[in-house]
Parts: structure tokens; C-alpha cells; sequence
């Protein structure tokens, strides 16, 4: 964890939490998202994972990355074509796990593909089982053959919730933050999963905590229906443990907030790489013009607003560098004009 601190001490700072520090190849929120899920997938004796996203996925990336330190095999399917030039995520999915390219009208229908493609990977003598199957449904017992977890694009699932409360169960410590401070988080949100973890975590810990969510992806009508899906899916999961905050979910655990500048998902615009490049320079932080930067933006405005003697505002760095360079083969001509930011 590192405050965000500026020469002039006027300048209003604000704390950020490096998840983004957590793995060298693995998203700061991935891996969170995958910290139960893992060991989950262990306990029912899984052999094999399968799972999609775009080409540079992040997600992707992380499950074959967390699948091969852990002796599961990974099954990707990637949006698209191959590439010509493998690199950020997309290279780290190909040296990690087992990579194939599906064209888009196939993989409009992700259900589909998933259930097909886990079957061959399963064989006549395999099983295929789904998070829901596995959290649901007794024990399924698999005598030999492959057993084949499907696990949804993003991992958005309410396991996925788990790590984040584990991250705040962490940051509550009496050496951190405590329990008593009071905390506004701030967090991007791109289906909004880092941030209902985050604010179902304050809750069930009892931590006059708040957390504001920056809306990337969506309508906040779509952000607040997942967030009720996923409240709904956590109590019925894991429900047993909460009957002492289970009312205080009933109106949702995030405040959604649109982006400064709001755009179509995964649009950079201009200036944006220059004020990327600013606060590496000056901060020695890195963040990315598709998720992060837009936290920093509004943390920084936050900061300004708690100023004097307010609430703490931390912001949840959830990683993503490697899609840099994703993004600077996409976006070459932007890359191209940032210029040394001393020489002006
Ligand atoms: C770096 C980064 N930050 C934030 C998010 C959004 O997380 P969530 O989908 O849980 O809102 C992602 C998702 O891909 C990401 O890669």
C-alpha cells in the first residue's frame, strides 16, 4: 500500500493498494477473482479448465497462468484470429496454456462454444461440470477421465467475490487501516464483480467503508442489475454466514458513478496516453487509459473533496499493465506521438 504523495504537500493525496504488484503476469483483480476459485476447483479434483475472452484477456491470461502453477492443464478460446505478433496478455495465455482462435460468429454464443469445446477436451471417458454444478449439486463423484471445470468469461461468478473479501478482511488490520477509519474505495468497474466484492466485504466485516465504482462497460441500469444477480448469488451461496448483515445488501453495497469522460468501452482518447505517461513520471505508478486511469481520476477528485479532515480514499490498483501492450499494437498512432514529457 503507498500514499500517493506530491512535493507540494497542498496537493490533496490519496492511498492506492498495489494489487497491481501482486504477480508479475497475473491481474491484480484476477487474481483475486481466482483466489477461491483455485483452490476450489482443487478440492473437486478438477484436471482441466476451460475458459474464454478477447485476444488480449486478461482473464485468460491469468487462469492459464494460476492453472499451471497449480498442475491444472488450461483450455482457452480466444475472440478472433491469431495475430502476427504475439505480445501482453495474449502472448502470456499462448506460453501458459493450451490457445485456441474462434472465429466471432462462433463465439457470439459463448454458452455453446464453451460446452462443446469442454466436451472434447473431457472425451468419452471425462466429466464436464460447471462452477454452479460443483456449488450446488452434491459431490460428483468421477471414477479416472479428465474432469473439466467450465469457468465463465471473466470469472465474474460469485466465488469470484470471495478474494476481494479475503483483500479487505486483510486491509482492516490494525497496521493498515484498522476497523474504525473511516474509507471511501475507489475502484474501475468493467462487469463491476472487484467492486460488489469490495463493498459485500465491508459489509459482512462491519467497516464504515464505502466504495465508488467508476461504470467503464455499461448503463448503470446494467451495473446495478448485476449487482443485485451477484448479492443474490452470494447469499445463496454462502448465505449461511450472514444473517447478521444480510439486510444491509438489500439496497445494493456500490456507489456507480460515470467515467469523466465517458466513451464507448475500450475507446482511448486523446491526451489520455500523456497523462498516463505523467503519472509514471511523476509517481513512479503506472496506469492504463482503459481501466485504472479512469480510478486515479476519480480519486484524485474524491482526495480533493475529503480534503480536510474527511475520509480516507483509496484507490484498489487492479493491474492490467500487460494489456499496454495490447493496446500500443492496437493503438500504434497515439503510442507514437508521446513524447519525453521533460522536453516538453
Ligand atoms: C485492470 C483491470 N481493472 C479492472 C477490471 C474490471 O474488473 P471487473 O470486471 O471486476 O469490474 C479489469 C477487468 O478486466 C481489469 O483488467
Amino acid at each position: 500500500m503507498t500514499k500517493d504523495l506530491e512535493n507540494d504537500s497542498q496537493v490533496p493525496s490519496f492511498y492506492i493498494v498495489r494489487d497491481d504488484l501482486i504477480h508479475p503476469l497475473v491481474n491484480g483483480n484476477k487474481a483475486r477473482k481466482l483466489d477461491a476459485l483455485l483452490p476450489f476447483l482443487e478440492d473437486h479434483s478438477v484436471t482441466d479448465v476451460v475458459t474464454c475472452g478477447g485476444c488480449q484477456s486478461a482473464h485468460a491470461a491469468a487462469v492459464a497462468v494460476s492453472c499451471a502453477e497449480r498442475g491444472l492443464r488450461s483450455h482457452l478460446l480466444l475472440r478472433g484470429e491469431q495475430p502476427d505478433v504475439l505480445t501482453g496478455y495474449n502472448l502470456i495465455s499462448t506460453m501458459y496454456g493450451n490457445v485456441t482462435y474462434v472465429p466471432r460468429s462462433l463465439y457470439a454464443d459463448r454458452e455453446e462454444m464453451l460446452i462443446r469445446h469442454a466436451g472434447l477436451v473431457a472425451g468419452s471417458s471425462g466429466l464436464v461440470v460447471s462452477l454452479n454444478d460443483m456449488l450446488e449439486a452434491p459431490w460428483i463423484k468421477q471414477k479416472g477421465g479428465r474432469k473439466v471445470a467450465i469457468v465463465n468469461e471473466g470469472a465474474g461468478d460469485s466465488l469470484a467475490l470471495l478474494g476481494m473479501i479475503r483483500l479487505l478482511c486483510y486491509l482492516s488490520e490494525n497496521h493498515l487501516f484498522g476497523k474504525e477509519r473511516t474509507v471511501k474505495f475507489v475502484v474501475d468497474a468493467g462487469t463491476g464483480t472487484t467492486a460488489v466484492g469490495l463493498g459485500l466485504g465491508a459489509i459482512c466485516l462491519g467497516l464504515p467503508w464505502e466504495v465508488t465504482a467508476v461504470m467503464l462497460a455499461d448503463s448503470i441500469e446494467q451495473y446495478r442489475k448485476r449487482e443485485l444477480q451477484l448479492i443474490f448469488d452470494f447469499r445463496r451461496h454462502f448465505g449461511f454466514n450472514l444473517v447478521h448483515c444480510s439486510n444491509r445488501m438489500d439496497n445494493g453495497v456500490v456507489t456507480w458513478v460515470e467515467r469523466h469522460q465517458p466513451r464507448k468501452f475500450g475507446n482511448v482518447i486523446d491526451r489520455e496516453l500523456e497523462v498516463c505517461q505523467q503519472i509514471a513520471q511523476q509517481t513512479g505508478i503506472l496506469v492504463d487509459p482503459i481501466y485504472t486511469l479512469a480510478a486515479w481520476e476519480l480519486a484524485t477528485s474524491l482526495s480533493e473533496k475529503e480534503e480536510r479532515g474527511g475520509a480516507n480514499v483509496v484507490m484498489l490498483h487492479t493491474g492490467g499493465m500487460l494489456g499496454m501492450f495490447g493496446l500500443a499494437q492496437r493503438y500504434k498512432s497515439h503510442f507514437r506521438t508521446l513524447k519525453d514529457q521533460s522536453n516538453g
